[in-house]
C-alpha cells in the first residue's frame, strides 16, 4: 500500500506547527481557556533562613474575589519521602507549605488563590508575611573547597588514574590555572505555567514541561495516586534549558484544585523564576596539566566546586566533562559541592560541559601558548585512541575532522599565533578556538503508530518538543521507516496517556523518541499487506525500546565539535565584540539541516552570552539576585550576536537504528572558551572568570 519515496531524513523541513505558532493558532500552557478557571500567585519569602511566624490571612481573605490562602498550616498534605523517577529522591523544594522552614530567599510561603490573575496578584502583594529570621550564608567562592565534598550526580564525583603528582613533578611544562563561571539562569521565553483540575477522578494538568511522563509520575507520587490517574499534557513549550521539570508551580495549582474542586492556574512571574525555576551553580575550577615539550599530555586534573541548597544535592558535573576529552598517564577529575542557604541548581543546557569545557579548554589554550605549539594541533597529538579513563572504545570519535572541516573554512592556517598583534582601527583582533563533546545516548521510550483507513498514519509518541523542532524530527523520521512522504503522517506529543518515554533532555529526547517510533512503524510497514483493507479503527503497532537499548555494548558514547571565533575588543572601553563565529560539529545522523542549525546556533549564541554577559549577582545581604529580571541579568541580544555559522561532518551513529546521536547541548560546549581563547589572542591577557566584562578587560588583568 505504500510507495517507495526519497528519503525525508535529512532534507530541510519547516517546521510541522511553525504556521501555527506565527499565527497564534498554536496555544501555551498559560493561554489555555478552562471554564470556572481560579488563578493562583505564590507568595514568595523575603529572607534566605528562618521560621515563618505569621501569615496575616485575614486581610488578603476579605480583599475583592480572593478565594482562599494556602500555607503551611492549611495545605494538602504531600509525601515527599521516595525515591523519585530519577532515582533519587525529590528536591524538598517542591513539597510546597508542609512546613515553616525558610531555606533560601525567595522560598514558597504562600499560595493565594483568587477569580482573576489581577485580583490574586494584589492579595498576593498585600499578604503580610513575618518570619524568625536565621543567618544566612550564600558566599560561594573557591575558599569553600574546604567544606565541600564529592557527590555522583549523573556522572561518578571521583575518578582517578595514575599518580598524579609524580607526573606533574615530571612534566616539561605545567599549566596551573583556576578559572570560575558566574550564577547563570535558563530564561526560557516562555514562563513556567500550569493549570490543575480535578476531571472524573482524574487530576488533569495542562502544564510547560520537557517530559509529561516524568511530570505525572512525580506528581502521582507526591500526591499518592494512582499513576493512572494522573494525566498532564504539554503540547507547546517555549523553551525549557533543563529548567521545566517539577516545579512549584504545578505543586501549588494541584493542591488549590484539590483545595477549591475548580480549575487553578498558577504561572511564574519573570522575577520569580530567578528563585523558582533552578539555575546553573557557579562554578570555581582548578585545572592542572602537564605536558612534554612537544604537548604531549603527561597529567591532567580537573577539579570543580559548585554550590547547592541546603536541602537537596545537586552537582554540576563540570570536571566529568574531562574524562573523555584527552589522554594521561595521570587523569584526576573530581566535583564537589558546598551546601549554602540558596535554591537548589539543576540542569541548564551542557550541564557540567558548559562550564567545564570553559577551564579544560582554556588551560589547554594555554598549554599550547606554553609549547609554542598550534591549539588545534595539541589537541592532534592528544586524541585518544579509546575512553582516556574508561579504556572503552569509541562509538565514533570525529573531533579530529571537525577540526580540519573547521580550520578550512575559519581560515587558521592564516592565523598569527603571537597574541595582541592584529588591530582594526582602534580594536585588537583575535582568533580563538576550542574542543566541544556531549555524550551521545538514548533512553528506554514507547511509541505507537496507527495506519488509518484513509491511507494515512498516526503516531503517539510522548515526546516533548521545547522549541527544538522535535515533532518535525519525529514527521521525518516516521516517514521514512513507514516508506511514505511526509504529509501522511501526524505526530501526537506532549500528553502523559500516551504511554512512557524519554523526556527532553540530556540530548537524548529526539534519538530515544526516533528509536521507538522506528520500531513500531517498521513492524507496522511490514504487517500491512499491499491493498489490504484497513479498518475504521485503524492498525495500532506498538513498540517498547527497553530491551534493545539494555542490551547496547558499553562504549564511550559522545558527539564532537570544533568551535571557531573571531573576536574585537576595545582596550579603551573594554567592550568585546564577537566578529564571527563558527562551529563544526560530528553529531550523529542529522535529521533536519533547518531545525538542527538552529539547534546547534542556539547553543553557540548561548555560549557567546555566556562568556560575555550572563551572570546573576546574589547579594550576601539578602540573599537574593539582584536585578532578577532580563534588563539585570543580560541575555545575549540581537546587537550582541555576529554571523554564526554551524554546519557538520558526516557521523553517523553505528547503534542508532536512524544513525542519531542528539544535537541539544553540544553547540554551547566550547562555545566560551573560544571566545576567551580569542580574547586573549587579542590582548595577550587571559580571562579566567566569566563573564568576560568591559572592566575585566580594561583592568588587564584575567584573575580579577
Ligand atoms: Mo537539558 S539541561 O538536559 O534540558
Amino acid at each position: 500500500m505504500t510507495t517507495a519515496t526519497k528519503g525525508s531524513v535529512g532534507t530541510a523541513h519547516t517546521r510541522v506547527e511553525g504556521r501555527d505558532k506565527v499565527t497564534g493558532a498554536a496555544r501555551y500552557a498559560a493561554e489555555i481557556p478552562f471554564a470556572e478557571l481560579a488563578h493562583g500567585w505564590l507568595v514568595l519569602s523575603t529572607v534566605a533562613r528562618g521560621r515563618i511566624r505569621a501569615l496575616d490571612t485575614e486581610a488578603v481573605l476579605r480583599m475583592p474575589g480572593v478565594l482562599t490562602v494556602l500555607h503551611h498550616h492549611n495545605a494538602p498534605r504531600v509525601d515527599n519521602d521516595y525515591v523519585g523517577l530519577l532515582g533519587v529522591p525529590p528536591d524538598p523544594s517542591v513539597a510546597l507549605f508542609q512546613n515553616d522552614r525558610v531555606v533560601h530567599m525567595g522560598w514558597p510561603v504562600a499560595l493565594v488563590v483568587a477569580e482573576t490573575s489581577e485580583q490574586a496578584r494584589e492579595a498576593a502583594e498585600a499578604l503580610v508575611v513575618t518570619y524568625d529570621q536565621e543567618p544566612h550564608d550564600v558566599a560561594f567562592s573557591a575558599e569553600r573547597q574546604a567544606e565541600a565534598y564529592p557527590v555522583d550526580g549523573h556522572a561518578p564525583g571521583v575518578m582517578e588514574k595514575g599518580d598524579l603528582e609524580a607526573r606533574l613533578a615530571s612534566s616539561a611544562v605545567v599549566v596551573d590555572a583556576q578559572y570560575t563561571t558566574p550564577e547563570e539562569h535558563h530564561n526560557p521565553m516562555e514562563p513556567h505555567a500550569a493549570t490543575a483540575l480535578w476531571e472524573g477522578g482524574r487530576l488533569e494538568v495542562v502544564d510547560s514541561n520537557q517530559g509529561t511522563s516524568w511530570v505525572a509520575g512525580e506528581l502521582a507520587n507526591l500526591f499518592s495516586l494512582d499513576p493512572a490517574s494522573v494525566r498532564v499534557r504539554s503540547e507547546h513549550v517555549g523553551g525549557g534549558f533543563g529548567s521545566k521539570g517539577v516545579r512549584a508551580h504545578q505543586v501549588a495549582a494541584v493542591l488549590a484544585a484539590t483545595v477549591l474542586q475548580r480549575p487553578v492556574r498558577v504561572v511564574m512571574t519573570r522575577r520569580q523564576m530567578f528563585s523558582l525555576a533552578g539555575y546553573r551553580s557557579p562554578t570555581a575550577q582548578r585545572v592542572r596539566l602537564g605536558a612534554d615539550a612537544d604537548g604531549r599530555l603527561r597529567a591532567l586534573e580537573h577539579q570543580s566546586l559548585n554550590m547547592t541548597s541546603s536541602v537537596h544535592e545537586f552537582v554540576e558535573p563540570s570536571a566529568a566533562a574531562s574524562r573523555a576529552m584527552y589522554d594521561a598517564d595521570a587523569h584526576h577529575t573530581a566535583s564537589r559541592i558546598v551546601r549554602l542557604d540558596v535554591p537548589t541548581p539543576t540542569w541548564m543546557r551542557a550541564p557540567g560541559e558548559a562550564p567545564g569545557s570553559f577551564a579544560l579548554e582554556s588551560a589547554l589554550d594555554e598549554l599550547a601558548e606554553r609549547c609554542g605549539i598550534d591549539p588545534i594541533e595539541l589537541r592532534l597529538r592528544n586524541e585518544p585512541a579509546v575512553g582516556p579513563v574508561s579504556g572503552l572504545p569509541f562509538s565514533s570519535r570525529n573531533l579530529i575532522a571537525c577540526f580540519r572541516e573547521g580550520a578550512r573554512r575559519f581560515g587558521w592556517a592564516d592565523r598569527d599565533p603571537r597574541p595582541g598583534v592584529r588591530r582594526d582601527g582602534r580594536w585588537l583582533l583575535g582568533t580563538g578556538t576550542a574542543a566541544a563533546s556531549f555524550p551521545a545516548g538514548a533512553m528506554p521510550s514507547t511509541a505507537a503508530v496507527t495506519a488509518e483507513a484513509d491511507g494515512t498514519f498516526t503516531v503517539g509518541i510522548n515526546a516533548a518538543d521545547i522549541g527544538t523542532g522535535a515533532r518535525t524530527a519525529l514527521t521525518l523520521v516516521a516517514a521514512d521507516a513507514l516508506g511514505v512522504p511526509t504529509d501522511r503522517v501526524r505526530v501526537r506529543i506532549g500528553d502523559s496517556d500516551l504511554g512512557p518515554a524519554m523526556i527532553a533532555g540530556g540530548s537524548t529526547g529526539t534519538r530515544s523518541w526516533a528509536w521507538a517510533v522506528t520500531a513500531a512503524a517498521e513492524e507496522l510497514r511490514q504487517s500491512l499487506a499491499p491493498g489490504a483493507d484497513i479498518p475504521p479503527e485503524g492498525i495500532t503497532v506498538r513498540s517498547n525500546t527497553a530491551e534493545a537499548i539494555g542490551a547496547l555494548a558499553q562504549k564511550e558514547r559522545h558527539s564532537f565539535g570544533a568551535q571557531f571565533a573571531e573576536v574585537a575588543v576595545d582596550p579603551a572601553t573594554g567592550e568585546v565584540r564577537v566578529r564571527r563565529m563558527l562551529g563544526i560539529f560530528a553529531a550523529g545522523r542529522i535529521v533536519n539541516p533547518l531545525t538542527a542549525r538552529n539547534q546547534l546556533v542556539g547553543g553557540m549564541i548561548w555560549g557567546i552570552s555566556m562568556a560575555l554577559h550572563e551572570e546573576a549577582v546574589r547579594d550576601r545581604a539578602t540573599g537574593g539576585v539582584y536585578g532578577a529580571d532580563l534588563a539585570g541579568y543580560h541575555v545575549a541580544a540581537h546587537a550582541d550576536i555576529p554571523h554564526v555559522e554551524a554546519d557538520w561532518v558526516d557521523d553517523p551513529d553505528p547503534d542508532d537504528p536512524v544513525g542519531i546521536k542528539g544535537i541539544g547541548e553540544i553547540g554551547i560546549v566550547g562555545a566560551a572558551a573560544a571566545v576567551a581563547n580569542a580574547v586573549w589572542h587579542a590582548t595577550g591577557v587571559r580571562h579566567r572568570h566569566l563573564p568576560i566584562r568591559p572592566d575585566r578587560v580594561l583592568m588587564a588583568d584575567g584573575d580579577a
